[in-house]
């Protein structure tokens, strides 16, 4: 393990549940480095963010490791449906882009608004994977939100796994799986 825990404990789950014939999607591409992983694990990556900064600073990286499997969209994740046909999974990093400008960042409606438009695309056995900051105050109502959105959706249907350190200081990430175990209807 390096040295950001909870992110490599993110990737180890992706590990487990991604096989090189999957299609997925990187919901907030950022510099490109869960982009990058999950192209080192699957069929094909759409990668979205709404910075131009994004798309260069992972264009520079896929480059660089001459990966050729990824697709990268300059648009919200609001609209990954407009784009992709179907995928078996979608994973957000939420928060602003490190070593950028913090005033973008995910936002509360428009991440619950995402998840809402994925969550009935997700094949059985699909999963949405989120890794949530609350150390910042957008980040802390959107964990807020999230929490309670969450604990609404049909236990049936899907199961939601929250991994967290709850005995660490200031504000540690933490991870949500969402997984869909039944079919809608
Ligand atoms: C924490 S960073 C992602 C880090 C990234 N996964 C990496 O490996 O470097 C969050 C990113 O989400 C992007 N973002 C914010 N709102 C978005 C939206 N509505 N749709 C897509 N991306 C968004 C930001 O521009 C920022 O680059």
């Amino acid at each position: 393990m390096k040295k950001n825990f909870i992110l490599d404990y993110a990737h180890l789950l992706l590990k487990q549940y991604i096989s090189f014939d999957d299609i997925v999607v990187d919901a907030t591409m950022g510099n490109g480095l869960d982009t990058l992983f999950l192209s080192e694990i699957s069929k094909k990556v759409y990668a979205f963010d709404i910075q131009e900064k994004a798309i260069f600073e992972t264009n520079k990286r896929l480059t660089l490791h001459q990966i050729t499997n990824v697709e990268l969209i300059l648009d919200t994740h609001e609209h990954i449906n407009q784009y992709v046909d179907g995928y078996k999974a979608v994973i957000f990093n939420l928060g602003y882009l490190p070593n950028g400008d913090k005033s973008i960042t995910t936002r509360t409606d428009s991440t619950i608004h995402a998840i809402s438009s994925i969550l009935p695309k997700i094949p059985l056995d699909g999963f949405i994977q989120l890794v949530v900051y609350t150390g910042h105050d957008e980040g802390k109502k959107e964990s807020e939100s999230l929490n309670i959105f969450l604990s609404e959706l049909d236990s049936n249907l899907y199961k939601v796994i929250k991994t967290e350190l709850p005995y660490q200081d200031n504000y540690p990430p933490y991870i949500f799986m969402i997984h869909k175990v039944k079919d809608e209807s």
